[in-house]
């Protein structure tokens, strides 16, 4: 036992604890003895081929669906937002974001959690009527409004065109800063998750083959003095070729 669980300090250890799980369809093991380990406000990007079994383990993480074995450890307050926004088309906004919810205040926490991604003009209006950005933003509301200490995003940005991305992007940190979830992002975007996350996962066999840290400086951009090279290192791990030419001199690799 480590000395931090002898403190028993109010901050527990981990947010999520995966240990040695494992999740199987007919004779596929999709999750193949995985142990994973998120601490409480620490933002987790996970990338992985097609197929990997990315939305698999956050939807066990979401309680979606079960483990057929190992140990899984997640906090109740917990919130998962996915590709599309799945509103229902025939409640209003603030309806949509505290379906479920089962308290006294709804609308002004509804519009509490609408005013944080932007959207306190849009209460009354139906899915219909938002743009695809819009309706990403009362999904991610509808999430915000149950407090969750783990935050599970599995490609939210995917659907949206560069520019609203890119404001998404900076919502979803500045939000982030302010509430401190643990956050897990599944996307297939390299940039996305150096961009946004402090450590970058990588889904290959059913295990974390690799991981690295992003120690880069927020707010970050691309043309941060060693976000290339992380890029070339991730996309080298994910088996696609780069040209080294356009990267970053690494100390270690050079001639001159
Ligand atoms: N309910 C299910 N029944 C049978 N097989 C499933 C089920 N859910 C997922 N799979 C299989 O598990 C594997 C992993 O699927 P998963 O959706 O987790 O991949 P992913 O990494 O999210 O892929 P993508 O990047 O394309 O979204 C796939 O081979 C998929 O066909
Ligand atoms: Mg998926």
């Amino acid at each position: 036992m480590s000395t931090h669980e002898l403190h028993g300090g109010a901050k527990p250890l981990a947010a999520v604890q995966l240990h040695k799980v494992v999740r199987q369809f007919g004779n596929q093991r999709v999750i193949d003895d995985l142990d994973l380990n998120i601490a409480p406000g620490e933002f987790v990007a996970l990338l992985g081929a097609s197929g990997s079994g990315k939305t698999t383990l956050l939807r066990m993480l979401a309680g979606l669906d079960n483990i057929d074995s190992g140990q899984l450890r997640v906090p109740t307050a917990r919130a998962a937002v996915f590709q599309e926004p799945r509103l229902m088309p025939w409640k209003r906004a603030w309806k949509n974001v505290v379906l479920g919810l089962r308290v006294e205040n709804a609308k002004a926490r509804a519009v509490a959690a609408l005013t944080e991604v932007g959207l306190a003009h849009r209460l009354e209006a139906y899915p219909a009527t938002l743009s695809g950005g819009e309706a990403q933003r009362v999904a991610l509301a509808r999430g915000l409004v149950r407090e969750p200490r783990l935050l599970l995003l599995d490609e939210p940005f995917a659907a949206l065109d560069a520019l609203t991305r890119i404001r998404m992007h900076e919502l979803i940190i500045e939000l982030w800063r302010k509430h401190n979830p643990a956050v897990l992002l599944v996307t297939h975007d390299v940039d996305e998750a150096i961009l946004l996350a402090d450590r970058v996962i990588v889904l290959a066999q059913g295990r974390v083959a690799e991981q690295v840290r992003v120690d880069l400086p927020r707010a970050r951009h691309s043309g941060q003095p060693g976000f290339q090279r992380l890029r070339a290192q991730l996309l080298g791990l994910l088996g696609v070729e780069v040209e080294t030419g356009d990267v970053e001199q690494n100390p270690r690799y050079s001639h001159g």
